[in-house]
């Protein structure tokens, strides 16, 4: 079987910039992945290519086998943070379902089944019934990225891409995605962009430092500091 990211000779540039160069690096089915670096390094971008949201300038990208944006790949993208205003009429229910617009018929209505789907995702994030029908912007940081978080699962995908989920919620709120991340990993592929390496640690089976090139390296031997670019001691011990 193919693997589910395969990434050859990937080179990125926006204008003359080089953001990622003669990269690569293979994700399988099913595994979870911490990805690290320093502000600026190319983490988003490299999710924005596995998404098919940017084109490699040179090389290649594989998902399953094939090009992003092509064949049945289903991958799902959590952003780095989506802030509604708070007047903005949109409900959490809505958001949930906009994550099954892809499997919409052409007349384009939501089914009883999308919105049984939609409730599922809800609670399996922890939702409270409550909170269904109100404003999705009233959410605190926390629920707002939990309700993202069923947006993306809702849609049944085989990849799942976080962009920093923990970045704008307290320590409560990071500990629960990181339970549910937990629940969720070996039943799909998660690659989870982390500032809080410490936190992730134990949870991930591999680390890729992205910093103008992708290194993977076992948690084990992950250093504390290595995001910010110093080499230290490994970081060990935190389980
Ligand atoms: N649309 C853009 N046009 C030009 N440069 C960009 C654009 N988006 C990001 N960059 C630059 O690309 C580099 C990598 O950005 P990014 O992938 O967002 O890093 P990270 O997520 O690791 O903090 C940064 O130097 C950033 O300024
Ligand atoms: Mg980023």
């Amino acid at each position: 079987m193919s693997a589910a990211v395969a990434v050859k000779n990937l080179s990125f540039y926006y204008q003359s910039v080089a953001i990622l160069k003669e990269t690569s690096f293979q994700i399988e089915a099913g595994e979870f992945i911490g990805i690290i670096g320093p502000n600026g390094g190319g983490k988003t971008t490299l999710l924005k290519l596995i998404m098919g949201f940017l084109r490699p300038t040179h090389g290649s990208i594989e998902i399953f086998g094939t090009p992003p944006g092509t064949g049945t790949q289903q991958l799902a993208y959590v952003p780095q943070t989506v802030r509604f205003d708070p007047q903005f009429p949109i409900s959490v229910l809505e958001v949930v379902l906009s994550g099954r617009l892809a499997h919409l018929p052409w007349y384009g209505r939501y089914s009883q089944k999308d919105r049984q789907l939609a409730i599922q995702a809800l609670q399996k994030v922890g939702i409270p019934e409550h909170f269904y029908q109100q404003a999705y912007g009233n959410l605190s940081g926390g629920q707002a990225q939990r309700v993202l978080i069923a947006r993306a699962l809702v849609s049944d995908p085989k990849i799942l891409l976080l962009d920093e989920p923990t970045a704008s919620v307290d320590a409560q709120a990071e500990s629960d995605i990181y339970l549910l991340l937990k629940e969720l990993k070996g039943t799909m592929t998660i690659l989870m962009v982390t500032h809080n390496l410490k936190a992730a640690i134990s949870h991930v089976q591999r680390v890729l430092c992205v910093q103008g090139n992708v290194i993977s390296l076992k948690p084990e031997e992950v250093c504390e500091h290595f995001g910010i670019g110093l080499y230290h001691t490994p970081l060990m011990n935190l389980k």
